[in-house]
């Protein structure tokens, strides 16, 4: 399996089990069952509220940790310098593992719902660089984040992050904010690289995926490759993750990626950053 080098050097495989949804019952088997696949990254998030299923399924694969990239996300209830020092240590103690391979921020705090939006970004970050520096983790990264939002924390803080984990799939991809990654040596990650299902039954993807003799999936992971971006499909079927996974040995030609990349918008999950949609969402929970 190809490799991406973060800036900082650390080997990031060039795809990740994604396990957004996955329950914290069944991701343990789901982990296994990916791991006997072939994947050796796998993507939780505290938010995900799998990371101690996701961990049992990491410590009994079969597969030494070394072999292993695992990333989890930090929640938006952890802001802040000291909180979020004590909920990495959560997460650690939820994975039951002494590591974190990428830790990233889930979402970022930003103007519509801070008016010290940048600051609120900017302590949380201080914490991740201490993270990284005591060795709790291997990189840290952003995920939901936008130039705008990139700069500033660069600007305030002495590391820039490593990845920048956003939604990318054909019917929606942040065009400006890949290119602006890829300038600035920031590793993307595409979440949901099938638009949650909504994009398999496309007839242009229909169409492409006969013409490889690939799955609808198929094609639309390695179009995620084929940008340079890291996907994180997800499935909770063996068939499917093993099916998503066979897409090193075929590349798209660059009229069949231009068709996808100005697709009319299908698939879009409706969370933009700017709107705060994880603050919301924690907000009518609360209620
Ligand atoms: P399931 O878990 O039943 O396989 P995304 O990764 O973009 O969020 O998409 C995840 C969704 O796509 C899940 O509903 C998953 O359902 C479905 N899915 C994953 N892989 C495949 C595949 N190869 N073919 C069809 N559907 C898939």
């Amino acid at each position: 399996m190809d490799n991406i080098e973060l800036s900082n050097g650390c080997k990031m495989p060039a795809i990740g089990y994604g396990t957004w949804q996955t329950g914290d019952g069944e991701a343990a088997r789901c982990v296994r069952s990916a791991v006997e696949a072939g994947y050796r990254h796998i993507d939780t998030a505290y938010g995900y509220m799998n990371e101690r299923g996701v961990g049992e399924g990491i410590r009994t694969c079969g597969i030494a940790r070394e072999e292993l990239f695992v990333a989890t996300k930090h929640w938006i209830t952890g802001r802040g310098y000291e909180k979020t020092l004590a909920q990495a240590d959560e997460s650690l103690r939820n994975l039951g593992l002494d590591y974190i391979d990428l830790y990233l921020v889930h979402w970022p705090a930003v103007a519509k719902t801070f008016d010290d939006w940048r600051r609120i970004n900017a302590d949380t970050w201080s914490a991740f660089e201490k993270l990284y520096h005591d060795g709790k983790v291997r990189a840290i990264g952003v995920s939901n984040y936008l130039p705008s939002h990139i700069e500033a924390l660069r600007e305030d803080c002495e590391i820039p992050p490593m990845v920048d984990q956003i939604e990318f799939h054909p019917g929606y991809w942040h065009r400006e904010t890949v290119e602006w990654c890829k300038k600035n040596s920031i590793a993307v990650e595409g979440w949901s690289p099938l638009g949650c299902g909504k994009v398999l039954s496309s007839p242009l993807i229909g169409e492409i995926a006969a013409k490889y003799g690939r799955t609808p999936a198929q094609i639309c992971i390695r179009y995620a490759i084929g940008h340079g971006v890291v996907p994180l499909p997800k499935s909770t079927r063996p068939d499917r993750i093993a099916d998503n996974l066979r897409v090193f040995d075929f590349s798209l030609a660059a009229e069949d990626a231009a068709a996808l990349d100005s697709m009319p918008q299908l698939g879009y999950s409706g969370f933009f950053p700017e709107d705060a949609p994880a603050d919301e969402l924690v907000r009518q929970m609360e209620k």
